[in-house]
């Protein structure tokens, strides 16, 4: 049988999906967390925030299981080695900086003292001991990756431009996604 040239229907549903919460997360935690503590609203959108963002987690597992199950389009064989080497590299570090925000986000409120952590309502398990000086140091690390996540997706977005727009027709990756 012949290689795909495209990812499969679930891969590319997931990518989109994934792609929207995300980007709307990093919006909602960049907005909710600068509003004053006297905005009335402001602790309205931290539930939705985390929901979203522990779904996050969930979609992340079911989106391995999926690809481990998929047919993988080969990049272009007239693709210099240079280039894959960089989008394995670009794609890995998506992949890992999709657990680390969210997990550094959940750990930050599991481990805050008098707080439990809930999705859509469903009370969650908490997997560390309470204990504020951990949460201060979450606190640190989910104020800071949400945007280094940000700044590999605008590398990433301008790797689909280019292989789009300044490329061999055969190099536009965007047409693998789509
Ligand atoms: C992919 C998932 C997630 C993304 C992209 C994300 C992104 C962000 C961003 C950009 C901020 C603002 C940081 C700042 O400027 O100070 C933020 C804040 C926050 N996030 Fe997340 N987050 C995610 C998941 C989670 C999860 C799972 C939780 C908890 C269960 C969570 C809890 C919080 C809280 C409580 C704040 C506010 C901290 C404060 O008031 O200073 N986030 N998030
Ligand atoms: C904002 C617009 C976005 C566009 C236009 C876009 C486009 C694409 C395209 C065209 C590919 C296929 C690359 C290939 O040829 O193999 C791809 C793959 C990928 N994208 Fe995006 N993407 C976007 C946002 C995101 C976001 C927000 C994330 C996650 C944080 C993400 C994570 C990934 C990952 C991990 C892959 C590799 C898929 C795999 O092989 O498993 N993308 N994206």
């Amino acid at each position: 049988m012949s290689a795909p040239h495209r990812y499969s229907l679930m891969m590319r549903a997931i990518h989109w999906l994934m792609a929207i919460a995300i980007l709307g997360l990093i919006a909602s935690g960049w907005f909710m967390a600068g509003l004053d503590k006297s905005v009335d609203y402001k602790y309205d959108i931290y539930p939705w925030h985390k929901s979203f963002g522990v779904l996050i987690l969930f979609l992340l597992v079911l989106r391995i299981v999926i690809r481990l199950f998929s047919k993988i389009p080969p990049l272009p064989s007239t693709m210099p080695k240079i280039e894959k080497g960089l989008a394995h590299l670009g794609h890995t570090l998506l992949y890992l900086l999709m657990f680390l925000v969210p997990a550094s986000g959940y750990l930050m409120s599991a481990a805050a003292p008098g707080r439990e952590v809930a999705m859509f309502g469903w009370v969650l398990p908490n997997l560390v001991e309470k204990d504020k000086e951990l949460a201060s140091l979450l606190h640190d690390i989910h104020e800071v990756i949400p945007y280094v996540l940000l700044g590999v997706i605008a590398v990433h977005l301008l790797a689909v431009i280019k292989h789009r727009m300044f490329d061999h027709p055969d190099h536009d990756s965007l047409k693998r996604m789509l």
